[in-house]
């Protein structure tokens, strides 16, 4: 199974990856956790991607292909794989069109932007495996703590609301036109095509 996960900051791709690639035990590919990977290492990398998140911004287009390119050589995709947060502009998606990495569904995330800002200000992250919590909507057992090892959760430092406001100004202006993008292609017919499906995001996390 080859999918895309598609959606605003905060429309809970990253807590759907966590179900997904556990059903279809494929690996989760989240560039938004690679980077983040690459910030806490020190790399070159790193070191620049920060002051683009702490922004807002976009990592450029190159990093961010080349990344994935290599990402896809490891055995652990030879059996499918989830994209999460990526493709996130026409270049990207193009590129990954170009490379012939298949494709089978692009599921949309739907949320409006009023309920991101407060996802946003109570997520908690465990920064070493990826898996978000809320403090409200989906808490971990114990407060501050990973459900699985015990360790500490942390606040991601892009999910100031004024960040956060930034971010979603740069979904609707880059990313959101990949929606149009991937629909096109699903009902061209073209082999090949993925199928298309738009999730209301706004109901329970299980649901
Ligand atoms: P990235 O890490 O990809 O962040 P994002 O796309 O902004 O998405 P988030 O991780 O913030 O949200 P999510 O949809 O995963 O939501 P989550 O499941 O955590 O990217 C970060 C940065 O890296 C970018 O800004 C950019 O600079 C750079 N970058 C990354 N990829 C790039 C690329 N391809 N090109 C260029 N630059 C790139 O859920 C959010 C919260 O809501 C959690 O607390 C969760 O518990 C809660 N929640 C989830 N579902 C529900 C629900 N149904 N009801 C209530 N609460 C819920
Ligand atoms: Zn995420």
């Amino acid at each position: 199974m080859r999918l895309i996960l598609l959606g605003a900051p905060g429309a809970g791709k990253g807590t759907q990856a966590n179900f997904i690639k556990e059903k279809y035990n494929i690996p989760q590919i989240s560039t938004g956790d690679m980077l983040r990977a690459a910030v806490k290492a020190g790399t070159p990398l790193g070191l620049e991607a920060k002051k683009v998140m702490d922004a807002g911004g976009l990592v450029s287009d190159d990093i961010i292909i080349g990344l994935v390119k290599d990402r896809l050589k490891q055995a652990d995709c030879a059996n499918g794989y989830l994209f999460d947060g990526f493709p996130r502009t026409i270049p990207q998606a193009d590129a990954m069109k170009e490379a012939g990495v298949g494709i089978d569904y692009v599921l949309e995330i739907d949320v409006p932007d009023e309920a991101i800002i407060e996802r946003m200000s109570g997520r908690r992250v465990h920064q070493p495996s990826g898996r978000t919590y809320h403090v409200k909507f989906n808490p971990p057992k114990v407060a501050g703590k990973d459900d699985m090892t015990g360790e500490e959760l942390i606040q991601r430092d892009d999910d100031k609301e004024e960040t956060v406001k930034k971010r979603l100004a740069v979904y609707h202006d880059q990313t959101e036109v990949l929606v149009d993008y991937y629909n096109k292609w699903a009902v061209s017919g073209q082999p090949g095509a993925p199928k298309y499906r738009k999730i209301a995001g706004v109901g329970p996390v299980d649901t």
